[in-house]
């Protein structure tokens, strides 16, 4: 069935704020696997050994590798026109708030003012031993495998939340206020199977919101959305956007 765009712009009039809720699959057409499904990357890659605080402990080379090889990919690689057209969108709606599981930081480069990194971000660090607040390294060639603390000497660690850890507290609590008075979430591009990120959307229902998914195939979100846009990102919010304009009037 064809992507009802008029019925999702209808449920999106009159919003005062409305939440972005993405997964991999956001990233997927400018060029990032995602990572279930076939060709996903645990399919391909040792969820263990690369995504959890024992695998980094185990080989902390092997996980920098990995992380520098993501950085160079994410570097070289455009936001799609979904996600310029996500960033249009702020222009329609008094407040827009993204709340992202990706650690690519494509939301903020394409021009996301309000965004919510649940799972971190690949091109922040931290120490290890010193557990301070994470800083901004973009350098896609690495001067040593693994990375180790200017201060003291400590092994530094990608600022990412691997399996098995909890998330930033400050993140959590900035997704549910973004969540909890929000008119409707768009949840775009997850599985929605990894909590507790994945309940937010569900959140965001029983707090009245309308829900819209907006993705290749059903979720478990689509059980309880309001309405399911299948299809890709890429194709789907531009369309989104151009019947958002020609709504409200000034449509290109
Ligand atoms: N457009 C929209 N959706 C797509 C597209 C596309 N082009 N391609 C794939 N999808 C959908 C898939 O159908 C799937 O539902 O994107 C989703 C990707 O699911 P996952 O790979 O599970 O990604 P995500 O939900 O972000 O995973 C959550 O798991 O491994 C951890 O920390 C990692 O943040 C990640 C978390």
């Amino acid at each position: 069935m064809a992507p009802d765009y008029e019925r999702a712009a209808e449920m999106l009039e009159g919003a005062r704020k409305v939440v972005v809720f993405t997964g991999a699959g956001m990233s997927k057409d400018s060029g990032i696997d995602t990572f279930r499904g076939p060709g996903g990357i645990w399919e391909r890659f040792s969820a263990q050994d690369l995504a959890t605080y024992e695998g980094f402990i185990r080989d902390p080379a092997k996980v920098w590798m990995w992380n520098e090889a993501r950085r160079q990919q994410v570097a070289g690689l455009t936001p799609h026109a979904g996600y310029v057209s996500l960033a249009e969108m702020e222009g329609l709606f008094p407040q827009v708030v993204t709340v992202t599981q990706n650690i690519d930081g494509l939301h903020a480069r394409s021009g996301a003012s309000q965004v919510v990194e649940l799972h971190g971000n690949i091109w922040k660090v931290r120490c290890d031993a010193e557990d301070n607040e994470p800083w901004l390294d973009e350098r896609t060639e690495l001067p040593e495998y693994p990375m180790h603390c200017d201060n003291c000497g400590g092994l530094l660690r990608p600022h990412i939340v691997w399996f098995g850890e909890p998330l930033d507290r400050k993140d959590i609590l900035d997704a549910n206020l973004a969540v909890e008075d929000c008119d409707v979430i768009l949840v775009i591009g997850t599985s929605a199977i990894v909590y507790p990120a994945a309940g937010f959307p569900l959140l965001a229902k029983q707090r009245g919101a309308k829900v819209i998914e907006i993705n290749i195939e059903p979720t478990p979100v689509t059980e309880y959305a309001d309405l399911s846009l299948f299809g890709t990102a890429e194709e789907v919010l531009p369309a989104l956007v151009v019947e958002l304009k020609r709504r409200k009037g000034d449509g290109d």
